[in-house]
């Protein structure tokens, strides 16, 4: 059945109808508009506007449609133009002319605002539990490796030595921020469109202030017209979404790397990963190359709303429908790429050795070595060129700092003394390094009590 077919003397087109249809995408909120047509017949019963028989009648309707939905008895079949039109049918099928009445005061603008508003909260939450589920992970692999040393590069050059928990901690880090936004987008867009009719309100009492709070909303929208027309919340949640998916992508960049077989730093399970078709020796990141691709959809799908919104005059255009598909693409593809990340790496294998003899084998200690001469009363400058005459000397003879005779050291400057090897050894310049933030253990440890708070708590 079409909900506005009086005005018309000829059927709609077959191709226009399949062009304008959303119900092949919007049926995947069937629960959120059920449960908002169960809270606006609640308010209408409370104002007098539906009798309580009425309201018992059609709540009984919707709720069998839910329960028929779920248990597979109603398919959500294609004939119907929308998710809304499907509901509504059926409910009048089902209880004859009192359905009739479930959209009075109501349009399909404010229904659809209201029906993508509490999907959009649902999701949102549980794309924070997703990501806390990862941060716990992370945060068992920081405790466990405090002591864990590794090169810390800048311009993918070992700089200097830090820890596998100090490397992990900063993307815990951004996980948090993640949270910390998601956050802010559902405290922002927690207000209930429902009540802003077509564009203009109606001249029915309607209590907005009591749909708001039946569903679990800080208030009612405070202008129709931007109720029925404003999709900012889902350019923020795209948004942060793509954040997500940069942050996972660049984890997914060092972890294929660091999986390569130059480094062997880590080795991704086997459950995490594909073999060659055609060489047998090969085990690919697949996992971690797939999420890093899949970044490009979700910012696809950023821009294309962004777009889409831009042209679009007050209030609610048709074109406002384009927001579902790729809004419910970007938030699955988002989910599963955290919950597949998570897998993967709590089953990596950290290979400690191999990382510490990196960190051994770049030069990684020459500031501290620097460090060591200024503390002995060399101005940084002169210091600076002192070590690194010191590693071109290393260089040619292809060993480390470590383990360059102190006479050599003397012959370049006689500051040097056998405490120098205590100095610059990499527990040395990992320890000392203790200021907030900094990979020191003990700096370490009070981060990693305070994300254990953080995950009490949050
Ligand atoms: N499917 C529509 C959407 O997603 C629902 C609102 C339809 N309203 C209208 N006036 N045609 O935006």
């Amino acid at each position: 059945m079409k909900l506005w077919g009086g005005r018309f003397t000829r059927e709609l087109n077959q191709l226009a109808h399949n062009f304008n249809a959303s119900i092949s995408f919007d049926q995947k909120f069937y629960k959120q508009d059920i449960r908002g047509s169960i809270a606006h017949v609640t308010m209408l019963a409370k104002q007098g506007i539906l009798t309580g028989d009425e309201k018992e009648k059609i709540i009984d309707g919707l709720q069998g449609i839910l329960n028929d939905i779920e248990n597979g008895t109603l398919q959500i079949t294609t004939e119907h133009e929308d998710i809304h039109s499907f509901v509504e049918t059926h409910l009048i099928a089902r209880i004859g002319e009192t359905g009739k009445k479930l959209h009075t005061g109501r349009s399909r603008n404010d229904q659809v605002a209201l029906d993508m508003k509490l999907y959009t909260r649902d999701e949102i939450q549980e794309t924070s539990d997703l990501l806390k589920e990862l941060m716990s992970v992370l945060h068992r692999i920081m405790s466990e490796n405090t002591e864990t040393y590794m090169p810390g590069f800048t311009h993918m050059q070992k700089a200097q030595p830090v820890t596998l928990a100090h490397h992990l901690g900063a993307y815990f880090e951004m996980f948090r921020r993640d949270r910390s936004r998601l956050h802010d987008i559902y405290t922002r867009m927690n207000y209930c469109p429902l009540g802003a009719g077509a564009l203009a309100g109606t001249t029915y009492p309607l209590d907005r202030e009591y749909s708001a709070s039946l569903l679990e909303f800080e208030g009612p929208t405070r202008n129709s017209m931007d109720s029925v027309s404003d999709r900012d919340y889902l350019i923020e949640l795209l948004s942060a979404l793509s954040t997500i998916m940069m942050h996972l992508s660049r984890f997914c960049e060092e972890i294929i790397t660091w999986n390569s077989n130059e480094y062997r730093f880590v080795e991704i399970d086997d459950s995490y990963s594909t073999g060659s078709s055609i060489m047998p020796q090969k085990k690919n990141p697949d996992i971690a190359e797939l999420i890093r691709g899949k970044t490009g959809r979700v910012y696809g799908a950023l821009i294309s709303l962004l777009t889409t919104m831009k042209g679009i005059p007050l209030a609610y255009n048709k074109d406002m429908q384009e927001d579902k598909e790729l809004t419910f693409d970007a938030i699955d593809t988002t989910k599963g790429c955290i919950a597949l990340f998570t897998g993967m790496i709590d089953t990596i294998t950290f290979h400690k050795t191999v990382m510490e003899n990196s960190a051994k084998n770049g030069f990684t200690n020459a500031t501290d070595a620097a460090d060591y001469l200024v503390n002995h009363g060399v101005a940084f400058r002169d210091a600076h060129g002192i070590i690194g005459q010191l590693v071109l000397l290393c260089i040619e003879k292809n060993i480390s700092l470590d383990e360059l005779p102190l006479e050599e050291y003397k012959k370049i400057s006689p500051v040097f003394e056998e405490d120098i090897y205590e100095a610059i050894s990499m527990q040395t310049c990992v320890k000392q390094r203790n200021i907030t933030g900094a990979p020191g253990q003990e700096a370490m440890k009070q981060v990693i009590a305070a994300n254990e708070e953080y995950l009490k708590h949050s």
